[in-house]
């Protein structure tokens, strides 16, 4: 018997994709964090000039990440694993997505809840619980530090996104505003003859992309629309 080969279904997701589990999106905060302005909390000079604050600032986060659950988008993009070969390539930080049962997912921008040695970037470890202190060092004794991109740091994973959404058959943008490059500009490599979906309940301006299909709803509703559609793709 011959199997057709599960057509590849590359869902590129940001903060939008979390908004209904309760976590906030960059844009909703104007640029602050909880009241901190980003390049404080979230960047090498922030880091280096008050380190306690910024684990703090991350603790935070953390924290609330564990008791947020994922939401009926992730769990949509889970269910279209039985029809699809679905990768997913996101700006979050947070764990839903994994918590939703996604077997397929490439971090940009690291993982909350993971640290990372300030020696060594090839030292990362898990964080049990929401605390990570001054004084929790690497296995080299440096203090270990979010294993998240800063602004103004690489994303080392845009080489390996790039290949899979080359790959795409089916690309889908969710809750992103795509306004942070280098993840934005993925969508350079979406083929040519690949659909493009976005799914927002608001305007995304994505430059001279006319084959564009824009789906209007939140994530959770947009996930289900989207697999009516692309059933007869
Ligand atoms: P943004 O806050 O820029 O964009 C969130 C998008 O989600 C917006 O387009 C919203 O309209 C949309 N949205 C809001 N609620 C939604 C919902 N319920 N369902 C679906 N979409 C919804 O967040 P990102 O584009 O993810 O970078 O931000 C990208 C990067 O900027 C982040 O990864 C972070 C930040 O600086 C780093 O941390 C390096």
């Amino acid at each position: 018997m011959k199997f057709d080969a599960m057509k590849k279904l590359v869902v590129l997701t940001g903060a939008g994709m979390s908004a209904e589990s309760g976590l906030r999106t960059f844009r909703d905060m104007g640029g602050l964090w909880e009241e901190h302005d980003v390049y404080e909390v979230a960047s090498p000079g922030g880091w280096h000039r008050d380190r306690a604050l910024v684990l703090r600032f991350y603790n935070e986060r953390r924290k609330q990440l564990l008791e947020t659950t994922p939401n009926k988008g992730h769990f949509g993009l889970v269910e279209l694993e039985r029809e699809f070969e679905v990768s997913i390539v996101t700006q979050n930080v947070d764990d839903l997505h994994e918590r939703a049962g996604s077997s397929c997912i490439l971090h940009l921008h690291g993982e909350l809840r993971k640290s990372r040695s300030t020696e060594d970037p090839e030292l990362v470890y898990d964080i049990e619980g929401w605390k990570l202190e001054e004084g929790d060092l690497c296995e080299k004794g440096s203090q270990l530090r979010p294993h998240v991109v800063w602004f103004g740091e690489a994303v080392p994973a845009i080489e390996e996104a790039a290949k899979i959404v080359s790959a795409a058959d089916i690309f889908v943008i969710i809750g992103t505003s795509m306004n942070v490059y280098p993840a934005a500009g993925l969508i350079n490599y979406v083929p040519p003859t690949a659909p493009i979906y976005v799914i927002d309940p608001n305007e995304v301006a994505i430059a001279g992309h006319s084959r564009i299909r824009v789906i209007r709803k939140n994530a959770g509703e947009g996930v289900q629309l989207l697999m009516e559609e692309i059933r007869n793709e």
